[in-house]
């Protein structure tokens, strides 16, 4: 059974896509996983650093993105998940020096416009908006699932804000990692993404939770070697899980972000940044195989 790892804040521009698309390449060469990445974002920018603008557009022309996959199965045709899988992404080679073994359900500018027709869809059904949208999120939450048959791990990279695709993921996983900026703002948007995760009303109900028992952890990124920073990921410890790991901000991963086609090794991919990704790799791979033991044990 596949592991679903969910990399989500309200808040854009933190980080999600980075820490997506590199824990992808980690968790399949430095951990020998299979994984799959759902692009769950109309900005598509996973998609984009795993494929390229070609092999995107290639993909999205043949209808095998999100949004196909979610517009053709909604009302229960019986076409294939593994349609919509475009294997052998990333321009990160293994240690057989063949591409990494990184799949990709690539995303979709539609996504949103899609989401908008399911919901109208649904809404045929009962005039009560709560009701068709957990119908909508429901769904969706099922035909995510549907991948997990073929992989170890699925990552599913969200969009920004509140869509039913991020509410969907949110509830799909058995993890979620909150990427943040040490900074104030983004100690509200972690407050408000963690109250959605843990279902909870307010900080109170959320502290009420051992932290060793919330299902998200946050990661610090684009980290400065400044005090201020550093303070800030503390105080955002007193609240909420947060990875020792965090990123500082390097020249490897802003570099990262661009698909260069032929594959090279991992560690010439992220550059100044490689030991970081080997780190953030070492520490979520235990934080899995933890998480996946209390479940067997429950
Ligand atoms: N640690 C870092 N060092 C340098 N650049 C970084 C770092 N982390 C992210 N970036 C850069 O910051 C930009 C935003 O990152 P990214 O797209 O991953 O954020 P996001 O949260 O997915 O954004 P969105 O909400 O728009 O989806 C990108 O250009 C990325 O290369
Ligand atoms: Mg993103």
């Amino acid at each position: 059974m596949a592991f679903f790892l969910a990399i989500a804040n309200r808040k854009g521009g933190v980080g999600k896509s980075t820490v997506a698309v590199m824990l992808a390449h980690a968790l399949s060469v430095h951990g020998g996983k299979r994984v799959l990445v759902i692009d769950l974002d109309s900005q598509c920018n996973a998609s984009l650093i795993l494929m390229g603008g070609q092999g995107w557009n290639e993909a999205r022309k043949s209808g095998r993105s999100i949004a196909d996959y979610f517009y053709d199965l909604f009302d229960g045709i019986p076409a294939n998940a593994r349609d919509y899988v475009a294997k052998n992404v990333g321009d990160v080679s293994a240690a057989n020096g063949k591409p990494a073994p990184v799949a990709l359900v690539p995303g979709s500018l539609l996504l949103e416009d899609i989401q908008g027709e399911l919901y109208l869809k649904q809404a045929n059904q009962s005039n009560i908006a709560d009701v068709v949208a957990n119908r909508v999120r429901g769904r969706m939450e099922s035909l995510i699932r549907r991948f997990e048959g073929d992989f170890d791990i699925v990552i599913l990279d969200c969009a920004p804000g509140l869509s039913f695709a991020a509410l969907a993921a949110l509830k799909t996983a058995d993890k979620v990692i909150v990427p943040f900026r040490p900074d104030y703002v983004s100690q509200l948007a972690v407050d408000r993404v963690a109250l959605l995760i843990e279902d909870t009303r307010n900080l109170d109900d959320l502290a009420a939770i051992p932290m060793s028992e919330r299902r998200y952890a946050c990661i610090a990124n684009y980290v400065r070697n400044d005090d201020r920073d550093y303070l800030m990921i503390e105080e955002i410890s007193l609240v909420h899980p947060v990875l020792e790991t965090f990123l500082p901000q390097r020249n490897g991963i802003a570099d990262a972000f661009d698909y260069v086609g032929a594959p090279r090794s991992i560690d010439a991919k992220y550059g100044d940044a490689a030991g970081d990704v080997k780190e953030l790799h070492d520490e979520v791979a235990r934080m899995i195989a933890a998480t996946r033991k209390e479940k067997v044990g429950a």
